[in-house]
């Protein structure tokens, strides 16, 4: 009798521990909703069961989009905030993803976006070093290799570093990658898996397809012009647009990806890898402070930065492309707030 009391009390706390985890608080806000990554990104969000509130922030238009994600019928709560009203969208914020400023259109590079968006983003670092310190940040503006570092400068002025919590979003390039291989294998991009590491512009974009049971037999010019697609998809969405902008649907699709992720650490899960651009020292003795590598997520962020692993020769020669450009780009970020 005793023990099948013992028992019974077992699997009633073990079912209010999964009740609880299950519906752990995670509020999420969205910094730049109005915008056309911010809406579709704020839509997935509210779609994502992990997510139970939903705080949409911008310049302007985040009451309207608040109010119509808020009918979606899904358990979270939406609020819109926009102008003067940062403290209340950023307070109680666990993650905060970032999508404000401006894209490029044909001909400009993601660095032509520094002068416009280096400021946006210090502005939005200075509300979230004030209101929500602890909150892991997921940095999407561009130029992502300039932006995260001048995020992270913010924080250590205001005193509350921590090079765990801010993320650079390069899981655009990691879909990418995946649906491109997959198109030239044939095969579902669901069971097609690429670590790119580096940065998030062109040659900083580094796949690893050797890495990949698809991707390592792909070879001469076809490699080329997958390496290349992947490097430059983004110019390839730009163009297509002709001028309204750039990525936004996949990079929505991208944006809730990662947050899902960061919520299943949050919330206990172990084992959840993502390639982020983050403070490493993978090429840190080369003068590369932040870099993108696999990274083992967990409760307080990045927990574990994996290494590069085995490389081909063509992947070494990229990686040097990469190391050459990228310090520029962090250094850029760095001395603007430096100078500021
Ligand atoms: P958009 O112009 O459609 O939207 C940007 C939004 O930011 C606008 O609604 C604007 O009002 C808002 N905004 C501007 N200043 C703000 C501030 N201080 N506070 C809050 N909101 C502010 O642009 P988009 O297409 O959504 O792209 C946004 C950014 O994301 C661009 O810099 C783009 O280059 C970048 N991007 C990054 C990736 C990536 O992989 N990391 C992919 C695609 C786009
Ligand atoms: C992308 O990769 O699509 C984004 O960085 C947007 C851009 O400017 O290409």
């Amino acid at each position: 009798m005793f023990s099948r009391n013992v028992a019974r009390q077992a699997s009633s706390i073990a079912r209010r521990g999964f009740a609880s985890s299950a519906r752990a608080e995670r509020k999420v806000a969205v910094l730049g909703a109005g915008g056309g990554i911010g809406q579709p990104m704020s839509l997935l969000l509210k779609a994502d069961p992990l997510v139970t509130s939903l705080s949409l922030y911008d310049v302007r238009g985040a009451p309207g989009v608040a109010a119509d994600v808020s009918h979606v019928n899904t358990a979270s709560e939406v609020k819109g905030f926009e102008k003067d009203d940062i403290k209340s969208a950023l307070t109680g914020a666990e993650i905060v993803v970032i999508p404000a400023g401006v894209p490029r259109k044909p001909g400009m590079t993601r660095d032509d976006l520094f002068n416009t968006n280096a400021s946006i983003v210090q502005t939005l670092a200075e509300a979230c070093a004030e209101y929500c310190p602890k909150a892991f940040i997921c940095i999407i503006s561009n130029p992502v290799n300039s932006t995260v570092p001048i995020f992270a400068e913010v924080y250590k002025n205001k005193g509350v570093y921590d090079e765990k919590r801010i993320f650079g979003v390069t899981t655009l390039d990691v879909v990418r990658s995946s649906k491109f291989l997959a198109e030239i294998k044939g095969v579902d991009p669901k069971d097609v898996k690429v670590t790119v590491v580096g940065g998030h512009s062109g040659v900083t974009i580094v796949p690893l397809l050797s890495q990949t049971p698809q991707g390592k037999d792909v070879t001469g010019e076809q490699y080329k012009a997958l390496v290349k697609r992947i490097q430059f998809g983004g110019d390839e969405v730009v163009q297509a647009k002709a001028g309204a902008g750039s990525a936004t649907l996949s990079m929505g699709f991208a944006g809730a990806r990662f947050t899902n992720s960061l919520i299943r650490a949050l919330n206990g899960e172990k084992g959840v890898i993502e390639p982020t651009f983050v403070k490493s020292p993978v090429y840190a003795s080369e003068g590369v402070e932040y870099f993108a590598t696999n990274v083992e997520l967990g409760p307080n962020g990045a927990e574990k930065i994996l290494p590069i692993g085995e490389v081909s020769a063509e992947e070494e020669e990229l990686l040097k492309a990469c190391i050459a450009e990228l310090p520029k780009n962090i250094k850029k970020g760095v001395e603007f707030v430096k100078s500021a």
